[in-house]
């Protein structure tokens, strides 16, 4: 039955992290999958969430199923953190489930798409995150993309984007990163936020937008503000939100998909689809990981921890943006690479020939996907120089 298979190629961005565990060089250097890494090279569970998680076992009696929404604190909780006070305000429009982290609700979000406007299409940024089209597009839904980001300048495309956009039909809908676009680091301004929206209103679009990374970029509230805007003004919303990242929780699969729907009786109806698809693929989500982001968020102390916690990892990020640029304008003073200090998250795209990146993995022992994506977490002072030696004598290569 299965003789007909063939081995499939390897995941472009979880192939990366198999290829640097085969590499036996003791120098070697891992750029490669999303994660945060401190200055030792580890991805640690903040002390908040760890507190949480240890109370949660202490106290859980039972382990019967959590219901097909998930746990309900957790979904109040997240979309409030996501969208403030406005949370309050479209309570009685939204629907939210919890998923199987953020990748289940953007594929929740595409499936309920599928099922709710076969033919609608979904415009996905070029580039974006290399699972975005897998994980979307085996729902059955139609995908295409639109220009974000001019190369040239590293930056967004805006002119073009905005056009795209423009042209685009009524109930297309626009996936969006909330923040620390994957895999460019180049976000939108606000301004820009708002000359979407425009575009979105004036021509019937409808907003998916994938929040992966709140609190990675500034701050937990800077980052969101775009979301904001657009759940302000927008009649329909889909949201994707991953706790991967921010909460340190990465295995544990939390996150969750929300709608902001035209009226209170639409989201009812979303609800029950929502419930419906979840129980037809998975049938009810884990409990563990949500447990503890809602346990975080609903404890004052707990949270202030966490965010601090955070700001501490976004303010590293941004210091080794600033020291990588810096040891690359050492080597080569002829070139500008203060654009790794614009941009925000934890990626940035080296902008390379694809010979260049072959080079740098299979040569320099320094890995990152086939796209030139480098994760700047992955860099620390230890291997900074390494890593800038590397990068400056592949530079040209073709
Ligand atoms: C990444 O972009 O590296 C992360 O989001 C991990 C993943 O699943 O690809």
């Amino acid at each position: 039955m299965f003789g007909k298979l063939e081995t499939l190629p390897p995941d472009p961005i979880l192939g990366v992290t198999a290829a640097f565990r085969r590499d036996p060089d003791p120098n070697k250097v891992d750029l490669g999958v999303g994660v945060y890494r401190d200055e030792y090279g580890n991805t640690p569970v903040p002390q908040a969430v760890r507190a949480a998680e240890g109370a949660l076992i202490a106290e859980q009696t039972t382990k019967v199923y959590v219901g097909p929404a998930g746990n309900l604190e957790f979904n109040e909780r997240i979309v409030r953190l996501a969208l403030g006070p406005l949370a309050g305000e479209l309570g009685s429009r939204t629907a939210t489930i919890q998923t199987v982290g953020g990748c289940g609700a953007l594929r929740m979000g595409a499936e309920l798409l599928h099922a709710a406007a076969p033919d609608a299409v979904v415009h996905v940024s070029d580039p974006t995150w290399a699972n975005h089209e897998p994980l979307l597009g085996n729902s059955g839904i139609t995908l295409r993309r639109y220009p974000y980001y001019e190369p040239t300048t590293r930056s967004v495309a805006f002119e073009r984007m905005l056009e795209h956009l423009d042209r685009l039909p009524g109930g297309a809908v626009v996936l969006l990163h909330g923040c620390c676009h994957n895999p460019t680091g180049v976000d939108l301004t606000l301004e820009q936020w708002g000359a979407i929206a425009d575009v979105l209103e004036k021509r019937g679009l409808v907003p998916f937008v994938d929040l992966a990374y709140q609190g990675f970029g500034d701050d937990l509230e800077s980052d969101v503000a775009g979301l904001r805007l657009l759940a302000r003004r927008m009649p329909t919303l889909l949201l994707a939100i991953s706790c991967s990242k921010n909460f340190g929780l990465y295995r544990e699969r939390a996150g969750a998909f929300a709608i902001v729907a035209e009226n209170e009786a639409t989201a009812r109806a979303i609800a029950t689809h929502q419930a419906r698809i979840g129980r037809r693929m998975y049938s009810m989500p884990p409990d563990h990981g949500a447990a503890i982001a809602a346990r975080v968020l609903g404890d004052p102390a707990l949270r202030q921890a966490w965010a601090d916690e955070l700001a501490a990892m976004v303010a590293r990020m941004k210091q080794l943006r600033a020291l990588l640029a810096d040891r690359l304008a050492a080597r080569r003073p002829d070139l500008d690479f203060s654009w790794l200090t614009r941009q925000k998250g934890m990626f940035s795209l080296l902008g390379l020939e694809a010979a260049a990146i072959v080079a740098l993995c299979n040569e320099e022992h320094v890995y990152m996907p086939p796209d030139g994506r480098i994760n700047l977490a992955g860099v620390s002072d230890a291997n900074v120089d390494r890593v800038a030696d590397a990068i400056v004598r592949v530079i040209g290569r073709r």
